[in-house]
């Protein structure tokens, strides 16, 4: 049985409704998990909803409904949005659900079957804001390193042995190179868990709104241990024998944002040591966004909501801007003059001027129909070349999850495209009836924006499939591949290319 890439998104918490740092991390597991799709990969992409834990109960009762109303309104929010950010995600996991509420209990009895979990009290700092405990030592002027504030709790708790696992971790991480991308992040770990391991309290006993431990009344599961669990309860654990959890487990990918890498990286593969199963290949941790320089925050009312932005400057700018503006693992920013400016160069300028004059001269010269090649001179062996190596690039940038990499990939072939047309002049072609070579001319610069377009896929899904089903080349989102990339003859003589409207539309007074 072959397994399936498995990409995941962190759940997201639903005490507020989705911003901008949200869509970032669902766009990026997305277009990954399109880009292997292209590779001929089967594949299984989650992401979900976090719905327990005391900042949920708060917000809940600051809006005066009860607990569960109010999840399942919130939820309801970062399901919508996974339509409008068109993601392909194969399921979208609520932690308030039986099925998981089910196998968090069981992996929790797993590890205390095996030893792992025992009684004791907790005294030390919270941050309900992180829904992290913190030590004395880490506190920034009495706050958390995350700028959280934080109480002191002292309440009977479960702890599991996460001390015991502090060699382990530190065994698997050099046998594992690769575990943590970016490496610079990777060794903050590493660093963390040299300093020494405390065990983890992992139930709580001052509020309810949690998976509650059937054999421990009035002990509710830690939300970080019930939270990760996620990833496997959507596959069907505990139920050993399920499908699902066979092809898809270990995932390949953990994708998340550089505030939950300890988390990821340290409790979770901790966790799965101690049930005994196998450990994620890797865990991606990408930058965060500010909005022109400040920290996303309600109080400063600079958050971003991803539909109002979407609904100024379309999606797959948007999808564009994100992945292409830093490079991944970065912080960035996201500010008005960093759009305009991006969207309008790139994508209106180079991409989308590109293809209006291939499309307005082919039409004009060959009437609707594709030109058919002639002889290649040293010119288009040049241009042929320049689309082999670029989709070599492309395919190691994108395996790296270098989206940013990937596209400037793609974006020196269309500048190339673009001095090839100044450089042949087809216009003089057409006028001196040398038909032939304009035609060859304009039929590698087609091949060369089906290309383009193929690439920008995983991207920019709405943009590249009306341009290629208006070259005549798109028979469905799953019979794209990245192999037609190496293919410089793969549109059929004489079909016919329809016109589309201007793609990506200058931005600036939309953000105006
Ligand atoms: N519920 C936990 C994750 C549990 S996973 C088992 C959580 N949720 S969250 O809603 O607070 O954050 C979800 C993701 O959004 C995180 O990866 C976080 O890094 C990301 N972002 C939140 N704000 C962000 C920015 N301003 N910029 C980029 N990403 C940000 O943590």
């Amino acid at each position: 049985m072959e397994k399936n890439i498995y990409i995941t998104t962190p759940i997201y918490y639903v005490n507020d409704k989705p911003h901008v740092g949200h869509a970032y991390t669902s766009i990026a597991c997305d277009s990954l998990a399109r880009f292997y799709k292209m590779l001929g990969k089967k594949v299984f992409f989650l992401t979900g909803t976090d719905e327990h834990g005391l900042k949920i109960q708060q917000s809940a009762k600051e809006k005066n409904i009860d607990t569960q109303s109010f999840v399942d309104l919130m939820s309801k929010k970062f399901h919508d949005l996974t339509s409008v950010l068109m993601l392909t995600n194969d399921d979208f996991i609520r932690t308030t659900s039986e099925k998981h509420k089910e196998g968090a209990r069981q992996f929790w009895s797993s590890l205390e079957e095996k030893g792992e979990i025992y009684l004791d009290k907790y005294s030390g700092w919270y941050s309900i804001r992180d829904e992290a405990y913190y030590q004395e030592d880490e506190l920034i002027d009495g706050k958390a390193p995350t700028g959280g504030s934080v109480d002191w709790v002292e309440e009977p708790s479960y702890f599991f042995r996460l001390s015991k696992y502090q060699k382990p971790l530190l065994d698997f991480y050099s046998k594992n190179p690769n575990f943590v991308y970016p490496q610079s992040r990777f060794n903050e770990v590493i660093k963390f868990v040299e300093r020494g391991l405390k065990d983890l309290s992992i139930s709580r006993t001052s509020f309810t709104w949690g998976v509650d431990i059937p054999s421990k009344k009035g002990h509710v599961m830690y939300v970080w241990l019930d939270a990760l669990t996620n990833y496997i309860t959507a596959l069907g654990y505990p139920d050993n024998s399920s499908e699902k959890l066979k092809k898809n487990w270990p995932a390949n990918y953990h994708i998340v944002g550089k505030d939950i890498l300890r988390f990821h990286a340290i409790y979770w593969p901790a966790f799965l040591m101690a049930a005994e199963m196998r450990l994620p290949s890797q865990i991606i941790a990408h930058g965060w966004w500010t909005v022109e320089k400040e920290k996303m925050s309600k109080s400063i009312g600079n958050v971003v909501d991803p539909i109002d932005i979407i609904d100024r400057i379309g999606l797959d700018s948007f999808r564009y801007f994100l992945l292409r503006e830093v490079p991944f693992g970065n912080d960035g920013d996201f500010s008005k003059h960093a759009i305009i400016s991006r969207i309008n160069s790139e994508l209106s300028n180079n991409i989308g001027n590109f293809i209006n004059r291939v499309y307005a001269m082919s039409t004009s010269n060959f009437g609707n129909q594709i030109p058919r090649y002639g002889q290649f001179l040293e010119s288009e062996k040049k241009i042929e070349l320049k689309i082999l190596e670029t989709v070599e690039q492309y395919k190691y940038y994108f395996l790296n999850v270098e989206f940013s990499k990937a596209l400037g990939a793609m974006i020196e072939l269309v500048s190339a495209g673009n001095k090839y047309i100044d450089t042949m002049q087809p216009w003089s072609l057409a006028k001196e009836n040398q038909t032939e070579r304009l035609s060859t001319i304009l039929r590698l610069m087609l091949e060369t924006i089906r290309i383009v377009c193929t690439m920008t896929y995983p991207i920019m899904p709405l943009a590249s499939v009306k341009v290629l089903k208006s070259l005549s080349c798109f028979d469905g989102d799953e019979n794209l591949s990245y192999e037609s990339l190496k293919n410089i003859n793969f549109l059929s003589d004489g079909s016919p290319i329809e016109k589309i409207d201007l793609l990506f539309p200058k931005i600036d007074k939309k953000l105006s």
